[in-house]
C-alpha cells in the first residue's frame, strides 16, 4: 500500500483501486463528473472562458460514462474500504425522471455499500439557467455493508445543510471549497488515517486531508489536473504534531 500514499496518480481509477490492498483505505471522498455533460453548453463554456478555466468537458461526464465509471469505482470502494470504520462521500445533484443521487444511492446498496446520511452543499447563489436553477449538491454518506460509519468525536454535532460559496478562484471547473471536504475529514476520520479521493480533480481533498494530518491518496485520469494537485500540495503545509486523545480513541455509531 505504500507506493500509493500520500501520491497523486494519474489513471482510471477502476484500475488503480484495483491495485489496492482490500480494507486499506480509511475514507473515499469521491466527486465524480456530474454525467450532465454540464461543461459542453455554451453558457457554462463562455462562463468558464471569462473565469479562465478551459471550457471543455471533463472526462466522462456524458450520462452513460458517468454511471459505468461511477459503478465501477463503488464496487471498488465496497472492497478497498476499511470494514469497520468507514465512510464514503459522493457530491451529486440534478432531477430529471431518474435523479443522479436516486441512482447512486441505489448503485452504493448494490455494490456493498449502505448509504447512511445525505448532507446538502448550499452555494448560497444559484448557477446559470432557467426554472430550477442549480444551488445544492449532495455529498452522500455511506459505510461498507456491515461495517459502522466512525465518528472522530462522540460529541460531534454538525447540520446537514453546509452553507459556503464555491471557491472565486479555480483551477478546475468543478472546484470544490476546502473548508466543505475538512466538514466530512474532521468528522469520519482520525489524524493519520488514509483518505481516497479517486476523482481528484484539483485536488481540494488531498489539501484538506494534508491540511488536517491526514495521508491522502489522489487519483485522476486527465495528466493536467494531476499537476495542478500536485502543486496545491507544495503549497500546502501540514499541521504541527498534536495528539487528541479523543480522536485516538474515536467512537463507533
Ligand atoms: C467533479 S471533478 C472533481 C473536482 C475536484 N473535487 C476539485 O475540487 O477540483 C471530477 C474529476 O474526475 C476526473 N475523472 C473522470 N473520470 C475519471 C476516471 N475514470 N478516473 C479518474 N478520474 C476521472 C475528471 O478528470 C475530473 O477532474
Amino acid at each position: 500500500m505504500d507506493r500509493f500514499i500520500n501520491r497523486v496518480i494519474h489513471g482510471d481509477c477502476i484500475e488503480v483501486m484495483r491495485g489496492m490492498p482490500d480494507g486499506a483505505v480509511d475514507m473515499i471522498f469521491a466527486d465524480p463528473p456530474y454525467g450532465h455533460g454540464n461543461h459542453v453548453d455554451d453558457l457554462n463554456a463562455r462562463l468558464n472562458d471569462h473565469r479562465g478555466i478551459e471550457g471543455k468537458p471533463i472526462a466522462n461526464d456524458t450520462a452513460e460514462e458517468f454511471r459505468a465509471v461511477m459503478d465501477g469505482m463503488l464496487h471498488g470502494a465496497a472492497r478497498v474500504l476499511n470494514k469497520d470504520c468507514c465512510c464514503c462521500c459522493c457530491c451529486c445533484c440534478g432531477g430529471g425522471p431518474s435523479p443522479t443521487f436516486a441512482w447512486v444511492a441505489a448503485r452504493m446498496d448494490a455494490c456493498g455499500l449502505d448509504f447512511f446520511h445525505s448532507v446538502i452543499w448550499d452555494k448560497v447563489n444559484p448557477g446559470l439557467g432557467w426554472r430550477y436553477r442549480r444551488q445544492h449538491e449532495m455529498v452522500m454518506v455511506a459505510h461498507r455493508t456491515g461495517g459502522k460509519l466512525l465518528w472522530g468525536d462522540d460529541g460531534v454535532a454538525i447540520p446537514n445543510v453546509i452553507r459556503l460559496s464555491p471557491p472565486r478562484f479555480r483551477s478546475h471547473p468543478n472546484e470544490k471549497p476546502v473548508s466543505l471536504v475538512t466538514q466530512f475529514i474532521e468528522a469520519h476520520t482520525l489524524p493519520g488515517q488514509i483518505i481516497l479521493d479517486p476523482f481528484c480533480g484539483s485536488g481540494t481533498t488531498l489539501v484538506a486531508a494534508k491540511m488536517l494530518g491526514r495521508r491522502y491518496i489522489g487519483i485522476d485520469i486527465e495528466k493536467k489536473y494531476c499537476d495542478i494537485t500536485e502543486e496545491r500540495l507544495r503549497n500546502t503545509t501540514p499541521p504541527l504534531p498534536f495528539v487528541n486523545e479523543k480522536q485516538e480513541q474515536g467512537c463507533l455509531l
